[in-house]
């Protein structure tokens, strides 16, 4: 088995792919992985992401089989998440169903749950033909590449993370980010049970009018990695803030050099300026301030997605590919994409 850093400079994804011809068989990688699945824990901790490319891994069924070697305590419980997904085995559920022009910035799965995934694997059914890509990002050294002063600030302020949701049957017209009823988060129609899940996950639930559900969580900026104990920027701001879409828009033009997402920035302005004359900030479909309920000032948000984007490494998928990502440290996202795209997720 070959294993190399994808790219000699960055220090994630570490990626395996076969050498000998028993190592090119389904049975064949996946035997290796339990042979040496310690090393492999290893190395996910160290590196944070590990690249399984060139193996044939073509069925959900195989995907779960590989991630079972790797991690044999897969997980099953309901998502609830933000985003749109569909089932396709009991573990394994497509990664996301957001059009294709949507940035999906950088984080760490479910980082304001309790009960997060302590690893994710992502599965290349159709690489995109242009886009598309999961990019890695170590948030150690996020936490380590911020200025002090915004470090401090959110280190002692925390955050506050706020989701609303229209009740069953009246998903948010009029916007963007909104993609569920809180029906679907939760998979029923029964407050009591919605409440229950709540407790769960460390989640404050308040109903408002008509029906709709406000989700408040309170986190930390900063946890300590479980294995190593290294401070890792550990939050969703950067993916839920008010500010959010338009910023990524503007890095992304710039890093994609296409201009056609200008539409898209602008359009996700516009919508963010009839949000605000619509709402308050607690009623916004996503948004996080500092835990008091002070607002984040954008100078901060912006120097956190500075350390985002220095340290996010962006390569195109190919079919086939398994990616396992510590989620303790790691974070991923979504780069948009054209035309036919099939990435499947699972986790432990
Ligand atoms: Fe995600």
């Amino acid at each position: 088995m070959d294993r190399q850093l994808l790219f000699p400079e960055r220090s994630l994804p570490l990626i395996f792919e076969p050498v000998e011809p028993e190592e090119k068989t389904l049975v064949g990688l996946v035997n290796w992985i339990q042979t040496n699945r310690e090393e492999l824990n290893d190395l996910l901790v160290h590196h944070g992401a590990l690249l399984f490319r060139g193996f044939p891994v073509w069925t959900a069924e195989e995907f779960e089989s590989v991630a079972r070697a790797l991690d044999p305590d897969l997980k099953n419980a309901a998502y609830h998440g933000t985003a749109p997904r569909n089932s396709l085995t009991d573990y394994v559920q497509s990664s996301v169903e957001l059009p294709g022009y949507y940035p999906i910035p950088q984080h760490i799965e479910m980082s304001y749950l309790k009960n997060k995934a302590n690893r994710l694997f992502f599965w290349s059914m159709l690489p995109a033909r242009n886009g598309g890509e999961t990019p890695v990002t170590d948030f150690r050294q996020v936490y380590r590449d911020l200025p002090a002063e915004v470090r401090e600030a959110f280190e002692t302020r925390n955050i506050k993370i706020i989701r609303n949701y229209s009740g069953p049957g009246k998903k948010g017209r009029f916007d963007l980010l909104q993609f569920k009823g809180w029906d679907e988060i939760f998979h029923t129609t029964e407050k009591d049970e919605v409440e229950r899940q709540c407790a769960l996950s460390g989640t404050t639930p308040v109903w408002k009018k008509g029906n709709s559900l406000c989700l408040i969580n309170d986190q930390s900026a900063v946890r300590s990695h479980p294995d190593t104990g290294e401070p890792v920027w550990h939050n969703h701001s950067q993916a839920f803030h008010i500010s959010t879409a338009v910023a990524e828009y503007r890095r992304l033009i710039k890093y994609t050099k296409k201009p056609a997402l200008l539409f898209y920035m602008l359009l996700a302005g516009a919508m963010n300026f009839i949000q605000g004359m619509r709402k308050s900030r607690d009623d916004l479909a996503l948004h996080c301030q500092f835990q008091d309920g002070s607002e984040i000032p954008d100078s901060y948000m912006e120097a956190v997605r500075d350390a985002i984007w220095k340290n996010t490494v962006i390569f195109p998928w190919q079919k086939g590919d398994v990616l396992a990502i510590d989620n303790h440290s790691t974070a991923h996202g979504r780069m948009p994409f054209r035309g036919p795209r099939k990435t499947a997720l699972c986790y432990a």
